[in-house]
C-alpha cells in the first residue's frame, strides 16, 4: 500500500472520509518531524490499534518561546517521508502554520496551573501551545485514537485532560544502547555532551533502585548538568504522593549546554 502525502485539509479530509465510509478506524500520531525510533514505536502502536494510520509533521510555532529553538528545530522532511513510506504509513499530513492557525497565532487554550509546574515553570507557554495544536489537529483529522510518547509525561497527562473526543494511547520511552532517551533534540549535543548525556538516565535509575535518595540524586545530576527539576510525584495526578497513589513518576529536566533534556521513570507503587 502506498503512502499518500497531504498538505491540504480538504484533500486530507476526502481521503479520511473515504476510509471512514468503509468502516475503517483511524489512528493518529502527531509529530514535529525529525523522526527517530521513538516516533516509529508510536506508529507501531497506532498500526496495532487501527486500520489506517495518519502521521502529521508540523513544527508548531505556538509551543516555542521567542528565545527557544523554533528556527533550529531539525526539519528533515525528505528523510521523515522515506521512513514513513518504509513503514507503510497510510497518510502523512504536512500542514502550514496558516492552515493550523487561520486566525493567526493568538492563544485560545489556557491549561491553567498544571501547565505551570515541572516543564511549565521553565516553559510557561509550552503546554498551552501543545494543547492548542493537538486539539486543532484532532478537529481536522477526527481520529479514533491518537498515540503520544511517555517521555513527554506531562504533555501526555495534559493532553488526556484537555483534549476531547479521541482515545489517547501512549508508548514507552525508547532509549539508545547507553540509556539516553531518544529525542529529536539529541541532535543538538556535541560529541562531548553526547558522552555525558546518559548520566541523566543513570541517575534516575539509581534513584529508582534506592541507591541514591532525592538529595543525592540532585547533587549527582548537578555534577554534569544544570538541573531544571527532579521530582517524585503521583504519576496519575502529577501532584504529591498520597495514600491513594498507585503509580509513581520520577520526573527530570536538565540543561546540557544549551540543550534541554527530559526523562522519567514510571513505576507501580508496591502494596497499594
Ligand atoms: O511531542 C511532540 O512532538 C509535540 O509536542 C506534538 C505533540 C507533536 C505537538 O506539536
Amino acid at each position: 500500500m502506498s503512502t499518500v502525502i497531504k498538505s491540504s485539509i480538504l484533500e486530507l479530509q476526502e481521503t479520511l472520509g473515504a476510509w471512514r465510509q468503509q468502516g475503517q478506524a483511524i489512528a493518529f500520531v502527531p509529530t514535529m518531524g525529525g523522526l527517530h525510533q521513538g516516533h516509529l514505536s508510536l506508529i507501531k502502536i497506532a498500526k496495532e490499534n487501527s486500520d489506517r494510520v495518519v502521521v502529521s509533521i508540523f513544527v508548531n510555532p505556538m509551543q516555542f518561546a521567542e528565545n527557544e529553538d523554533f528556527g533550529e528545530y531539525p526539519r528533515t522532511l525528505g528523510d521523515d517521508l522515506s521512513l514513513l513510506k518504509e513503514l507503510q504509513v497510510d497518510c502523512v499530513f504536512t500542514p502550514t502554520a496558516e492552515m493550523i492557525y487561520p486566525d493567526g497565532l493568538g492563544l485560545t487554550i489556557d491549561v491553567g496551573k498544571v501547565g505551570q509546574i515541572l516543564c511549565g515553570k521553565t516553559r510557561p507557554h509550552f503546554f498551552n501551545g501543545v494543547t492548542q495544536v493537538v486539539q486543532r489537529l484532532f478537529d481536522i483529522i477526527e481520529p479514533d485514537v491518537a498515540v503520544f510518547g511517555q517521555k513527554d509525561c506531562q504533555q501526555l497527562s495534559i493532553i488526556k485532560q484537555f483534549t476531547s473526543g479521541v482515545k489517547i494511547l501512549s508508548g514507552a520511552i525508547v532509549r539508545e544502547a547507553d540509556g539516553l532517551a531518544m529525542s529529536t533534540r539529541n541532535q543538538y549535543l556535541s560529541v562531548d555532551e553526547r558522552q555525558i548525556a546518559p548520566q541523566l538516565y543513570r541517575t534516575l535509575s539509581q534513584l529508582h533502585q534506592g541507591k541514591l535518595d532525592l538529595y543525592m540524586a540532585k547533587k549527582q545530576l548537578q555534577q554534569y548538568f544544570k538541573l531544571d527539576y527532579l521530582e517524585i510525584l503521583d504519576a496519575n495526578t502529577l501532584k504529591q504522593i498520597t495514600d491513594n497513589t498507585s503509580k509513581i513518576a520520577i520526573l527530570c529536566a536538565v540543561f546540557l549546554g544549551s540543550t534541554r533534556l527530559i526523562d522519567n521513570i514510571i513505576f507501580r507503587r508496591e502494596n497499594v
